[in-house]
């Protein structure tokens, strides 16, 4: 069981990063020691003990530490993995055993520790739900905790680096990766992937955030440019990325594969000596994307610190290539010894030198299913439940379970970050069965817990895939769960944003036989559902994880009050978006071309709300199975800042869990939308409980970037606070508040 202590101290690490966050196997790893290391003095800072280290170390030593090896053989390009990497994983950086610089072992990623590759040797661990699926709990501390849990995997199983972060702003819903990361706001997007990343690096590894900048879709990711002028893109996606990194600073940061303003995204001086390691004060290093290096002198000297899985790339750029750029002085020496700094000081930082990671640690498998089984239940999102169908009662006598695999197991998204379900595939041979397949169905059967739930119910499944006969059987029953799966993955886009398969005609087809149907979505991001008028229950359930089936049928069985809320805005068709048709040709995948985004920093909720345009779910949408009173909005400005208070009581009959979302709204200066979301809460209320939420706006999110004197300017005048249930509501409170012009730092600090 995952006992209520490890939970506590869990939400304790959010906030510190005391010994006390360590994981608890580590500490029995006995500490590189030495008279003749120095740097294994843990009284001296990170920055100390890596110039020790760092004077001690020959040329050839050093370009070790700057150059990635894959983890995995590649068969198509006869290359055998190095010896020294874990097998069937994503990279391997050598150490330098004289001086005791352990090797880095890294690993993807987000949602687990991931293996390349599957086969019988596949590594077996535990999921979480996809990314869009902790963002949607809106939890900072079950974000965390889910972080924790998969950085302890990976800690047991040998690696010290952790591929996770990813934070790319859902800007495109066909974005095949968008189930990696957490949604279209950069506030929500920032503070859920920063839980994660602290919880990783609680275990004294590495966590990266990426993929740094603009990769928000796979069609053409390793040739696209990506188009944006400097204020709307720190207003948007950078502006993410800034709020993942003030809070929770990873050691790394990976640099993207595709081109941004004309350069690629990993010999970008914009994006990383400038806005990254200038602008932010970043103190990590860059490690360059698999595949995603494309010169020697240019990435150098443009901010990458360390090119991964070379054998990716045309050439291996920091090997022999680097070392002879730096002695005929194209690259300074300086330069290759502040990239050495950067990794070595990051190393100590987050304790891998004295902290050194073993494989064949002991992992909880059971725990950690319930850790998962919690971030699902959080993250599961109710869209729609009319004619109180849902919970359902205990007692129902017949339930037709039809479709989606809903038998064996719940769906995944594919590609690197895909983690192998303990137990083996829950449904083999499905098409693609290569990369980023194979198709992984989690053996966590959703029939199966849903007679958990209603032992005395006759409980029948039916595939779904001749919509005749599922919709006799449908007629007969008390109530019809139909499960409907849209399959992405990394390098694969969605083409359309409608469910692949004739499901739709599956639903309404069901639906029209027997109107007590619930429809559960396993899906990566937003799909359109054109049956949505004529069904009365809809669950966005995402890819759920390791428990999901079990999360899901807690869910509609009520013993799970959902407070799951959209972390990304649901287009009625894909004509309400801002590129109607997606930018690429996925048949010519090496022709070059530009994203143009020309709706700047108007992303998601920001675009329908400038535009006027309904989505068939706003973003921060989501229903519960008691009711929520909102009272007492009242705002104050506390030396310049924006404080802001409520009071929320739950009116129903259950206990259950608010999303109070507080957007403002400024009544004459132009933002570039209507209105941003401020903050949030996440609070659990018994039948009749109230409590009083305060919450400070982040000053930054009242103002404009002003690309010129690298400032926020908050103009002054009068703004509104909205207190709302998502970014549509109409009957929110409001009040006026009255603002003093500000010039903020990039940092959100008034400006001396
Ligand atoms: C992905 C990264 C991943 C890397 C290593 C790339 O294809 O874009 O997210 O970390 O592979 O597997």
């Amino acid at each position: 069981m995952f006992s209520k202590k490890i939970s506590v101290i869990a939400i304790a690490c959010l906030f510190s990063a005391t010994s006390a966050c360590a994981n608890p196997a580590a500490e029995s790893n006995q500490p590189v020691t030495s008279a003749a290391h120095p740097w294994a003095n843990k009284t001296l800072t990170a920055d100390q003990r890596a110039d020790l280290v760092l004077k001690e170390m020959t040329q050839d030593e050093k370009l070790k530490l700057v150059f990635g090896h894959f983890g995995s053989n590649m068969a198509w390009k006869n290359h055998q993995k190095h010896p020294d990497a874990i097998p069937h994983s994503a990279g391997y950086v050598e150490g330098v055993p004289r001086l005791g610089v352990p090797a880095q072992f890294q690993t993807d990623a987000g949602l687990g520790v991931a293996t390349q590759g599957s086969g019988p040797t596949a590594r077996e661990g535990t999921s979480l739900p996809s990314g869009l699926a902790t963002a949607a709990t809106w939890n900072l501390a079950t974000a965390y905790q889910g972080g924790a849990m998969i950085g302890s995997e990976a800690r047991a199983t040998g690696f010290n680096v952790m591929l996770a972060g990813g934070v790319n702003l859902l800007r495109e819903p066909r974005n095949g990766r968008n189930f990696e990361y957490a949604g279209e706001d950069p506030l929500l997007a920032g503070s859920i992937v920063a839980a994660q990343i602290k919880g990783i690096q609680s275990n004294h590894i590495i966590s990266t955030m990426k993929h740094f900048a603009f990769n928000n879709q796979e069609t053409g990711r390793f040739v696209l440019d990506a188009k944006i002028d400097d204020a709307s893109a720190r207003m948007s996606d950078l502006l993410a990325m800034q709020f993942a990194l003030e809070k929770s600073d990873p050691g790394s940061v990976m640099c993207a594969y595709n081109r941004v303003n004309g350069a690629y995204a990993c010999e970008n001086d914009y994006l990383l000596n400038q806005v990254l390691k200038t602008d932010w004060s970043y103190r990590g290093y860059v490690m360059s994307d698999w595949g995603a290096t494309h010169s020697t002198v240019a990435a150098a000297n443009s901010g990458l610190d360390q090119e991964s899985g070379w054998e990716f790339d045309v050439t291996p750029y920091f090997s022999g290539a680097l070392k002879e750029a730096v002695a005929n002085g194209f690259v300074a020496q300086a330069r290759l010894d502040n990239m050495l700094r950067r990794i070595l000081r990051t190393m100590f930082d987050k304790g891998l030198f004295d902290h050194p990671v073993a494989s064949g640690g002991k992992i909880d498998y059971a725990a950690h299913a319930l850790v998962t089984q919690q971030d699902a239940e959080e993250g599961i999102v109710l869209l729609k439940n009319n004619a109180g169908l849902l919970p359902l009662m205990h007692d129902i006598k017949k339930i037709v379970v039809i479709g989606g695999y809903a038998d064996v197991g719940i769906l995944s998204g594919g590609g690197s970050s895909q983690v192998y379900p303990i137990g083996g595939l829950a449904v083999k041979g499905l098409e693609p069965a290569i990369w980023p397949g194979p198709v992984v169905y989690h053996p966590s059967s959703p029939l199966a817990a849903i007679q958990r739930q209603a032992p005395q119910a006759q409980v029948t499944y039916n595939a779904g895939t001749d919509l005749k006969a599922a919709a006799k059987l449908a007629a007969q029953a008390d109530v019809v769960v139909l499960f409907a799966t849209q399959w992405v993955g990394e390098a694969l886009d969605a083409t359309t944003l409608s469910l692949p398969s004739n499901q739709d005609a599956l639903i309404a087809a069901v639906n029209a036989a027997n109107p007590k149907t619930v429809v559960v979505l396993e899906t990566g991001g937003p799909v359109t559902m054109p049956w949505i008028k004529q069904v009365n229950s809809v669950l966005q359930a995402w890819y759920p994880g390791t428990s999901g089936g079990e999360a899901i049928a807690r869910i509609l069985f009520g013993k799970v009050n959902p407070s799951g809320h959209l972390p990304a805005s649901f287009p009625a068709s894909e004509s309400q978006l801002p590129r109607p048709v997606l930018d690429g040709d996925p048949s010519k995948p090496e022709q070059r071309f530009n994203v143009t985004y020309h709706e700047g920093a108007t992303v998601g909720y920001k675009w329908f709300d400038a535009k006027k345009i309904t989505p068939l779910f706003p973003f921060g949408h989501g229903l519960s199975y008691t009711q929520f009173a909102y009272s007492g909005l009242n705002s104050t400005v506390k030396e310049g800042n924006l404080h802001v208070s409520f009071k929320v009581t739950n009116t129903g009959k259950i206990q259950g869990k608010d999303v109070p979302q507080v957007y403002v709204s400024p009544s004459a200066s132009k933002w570039e939308a209507p209105k941003r979301l401020g903050g949030w809460d996440k609070v659990d209320l018994l039948p009749g409980e109230s409590k009083t939420v305060n919450l400070v706006v982040d000053p930054r999110l009242l103002g404009m970037y002003d690309s010129a004197t690298k400032t926020w300017r908050i103009a002054a005048g009068t703004y509104k606070v909205i207190l709302a249930r998502d970014a549509g509501d109409l009957e929110t409170s409001m009040v006026s508040v009255k603002l003093p012009a500000r010039t903020l730092t990039l940092q959100g600090k008034d400006k001396k």
